[in-house]
């Protein structure tokens, strides 16, 4: 068995890797803070000391890489540059040089937040201008791993799911408690993503492990939805009252970082290779088939 090394398996995406290709992998999980109750083989580890990576890889060895961890909370990093930078660039600088000489493939999980958001339906060769510190250190991550590796893909995404390891909070899990509990939300018309879950995901990168392919995809929905939409798409399906949802602009709200408006992506270069994407509607299928609150 091919031997699998996923940084963040403790995360939303990392958790869902080993849940949904586990059997497929001799998986080795890097973790920070929750250990992940389905894998057997993880080290506790800092990405940010690259002494322990080296460590690590040197006795694992991998013949794939999954980098999903990183600081992840977009008004954290902007608050905080230096620990943002040191997590999501360089870091991944460090996973990239100590892989090289072993021709580990590496599969890198970047953002469709690298794009400013004023155009939307982004495709690849559309060039990044990150807007916030959370995106300009996943970019930059981006760049040490076009520079650094040989064999890799660079995925540009935006996720969706539940936590399998850790408290539910992600974007999804929040607005699904909150209609559930009937409270209150307000939600976004006037941002648009091409949101897919953490389970397919998850499928796509283990065909783009087997992949002959070097470079960087966008990969989500093949269509695209606003937030509120979304919220109201969720509520339907889930048969929660949709009148909790406030609609409003993202204009005027305080976020301590400044969030692209219009981050849909043109998956056409994926599904040239992977075949056709799921829409924002299958996609809200999986999440509903796969709750977990
Ligand atoms: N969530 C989204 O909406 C979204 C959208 C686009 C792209 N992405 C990208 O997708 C990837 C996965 O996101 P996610 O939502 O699954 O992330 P997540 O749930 O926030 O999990 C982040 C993971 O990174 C680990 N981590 C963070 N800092 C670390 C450090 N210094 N050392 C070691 N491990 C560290 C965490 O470990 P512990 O929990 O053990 O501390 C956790 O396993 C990220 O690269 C993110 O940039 C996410």
């Amino acid at each position: 068995m091919k031997k699998l090394l996923i940084t963040g398996s403790s995360g939303m995406l990392g958790s869902s890797l080993v849940y949904e290709i586990g059997e497929k992998y001799n998986i080795y999980g890097i973790y920070r803070n929750h250990r992940n109750p389905d894998l057997k083989n993880q080290f506790k580890a800092d990405i940010t000391d690259r002494k322990k990576l080296e460590d690590i890889i040197g006795a694992v060895r991998p013949d794939f890489l999954i980098h999903t961890a990183a600081l992840t909370n977009v008004d954290t990093c902007e608050k905080n540059f230096e620990l943002a930078r040191a997590t999501n660039s360089l870091a991944t600088r460090d996973l990239a040089s100590i892989l090289k000489s072993l021709g580990t493939r590496f599969i890198y999980i970047s953002t469709e937040s690298v794009f400013d958001g004023k155009k939307g339906n982004y495709d690849e060769t559309d060039a990044p201008c990150p807007i916030n510190n959370y995106a300009k250190t996943k970019h930059e991550g981006e760049i040490f791993v076009e520079q650094l590796c040989d064999n890799f893909v660079i995925i540009r995404t935006t996720i969706f799911g539940w936590n399998r390891v850790k408290e539910p909070g992600s974007f999804a899990e929040w607005v699904y408690k909150s209609l559930r509990d009937k409270q209150t939300i307000k939600m976004f018309t006037d941002v648009i993503f091409s949101p897919i879950t953490v389970n397919t995901l998850s499928l796509l990168i283990d065909r783009l492990l087997q992949a002959d392919f070097t470079g960087t995809l966008n990969i989500g929905s093949r269509d695209s939805v606003s937030k509120c939409k979304f919220g109201i798409f969720l509520a339907e399906l889930f048969g929660f009252d949709k009148s909790s949802i406030t609609p409003i602009s993202v204009d005027g709200f305080k976020f301590a970082a400044k969030r692209p408006k219009n981050v849909s992506l043109n998956v056409s270069r994926a599904e040239g290779i992977l075949g056709p994407l799921p829409t924002v509607e299958d996609e809200l299928g999986v999440f509903h088939e796969k709750r977990r609150l």
